[in-house]
């Protein structure tokens, strides 16, 4: 497979949506938390708006995430950046593919929690959370050393297509 330029329209546009969608769940995860509280005590839980948004955010999160890994295998990704150090690609390498695995685990188990009643899918879920946020605060801080220190401008991978 020859490797392409750039990401392309589909590719930048998934990474943005799925980025949001994200921070959505992120900011607002409490209330499948009491929901999933509730069913825990033996209650009925109170599904509300935000509870239901949670599912049908992450679902799509997963659905759009195999998309995207689709599209990686298909029609590739762009060579990793020539910048920075060996140690530093090798980090970043490190991040996208932990981004990718919680991307991934993160629906998984819940799904598998609140459909399949696993217990322990939902503390998996749970413990995940801490290191979603530590791995978007590297990938961020990594894009923002490119953009400010090395001033290679990689952002403009992600925002134009090639
Ligand atoms: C929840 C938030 C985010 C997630 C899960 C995420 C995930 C990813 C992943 C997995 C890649 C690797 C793409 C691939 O090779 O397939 C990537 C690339 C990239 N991301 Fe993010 N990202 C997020 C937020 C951001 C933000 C806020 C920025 C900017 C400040 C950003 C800038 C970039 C850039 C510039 C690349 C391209 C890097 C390169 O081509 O070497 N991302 N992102
Ligand atoms: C990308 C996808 C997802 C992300 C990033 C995510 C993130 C979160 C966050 C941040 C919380 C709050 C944890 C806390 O109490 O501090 C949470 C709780 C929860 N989520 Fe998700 N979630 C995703 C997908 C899903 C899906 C598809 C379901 C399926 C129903 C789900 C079910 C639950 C349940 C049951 C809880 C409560 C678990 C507990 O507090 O132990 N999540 N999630």
């Amino acid at each position: 497979m020859a490797t392409p330029k750039g990401y392309s329209l589909a590719q930048i546009s998934l990474h943005w949506i799925i980025a949001a969608l994200i921070l959505f769940q992120l900011v607002f995860g409490d209330a499948i938390g009491g929901a999933w509280r509730s069913v825990r005590q033996g209650a009925v839980p109170e599904m509300g708006a935000m509870a239901w948004a949670h599912i049908g955010v992450g679902v799509t999160v997963l659905l759009l995430v195999l998309w995207r890994i689709s599209l990686r295998m298909a029609r590739g990704v762009p060579a990793e950046a020539v910048t920075g150090t060996a140690l530093t690609r090798f980090a970043a390498k490190v991040v996208h593919l932990g981004l990718y695995l919680l991307m991934l685990a993160l629906p998984i188990t819940g799904l598998a929690a609140w459909f399949g009643g696993i217990t322990s899918a939902a503390d998996v879920h749970e413990l995940m959370k801490p290191l979603l946020i530590l791995l978007i605060v590297l990938h961020v801080i990594g894009a923002l050393w490119h953009q400010f220190v090395l001033k290679d401008n990689l952002l403009a991978r992600m925002k134009r297509p090639g």
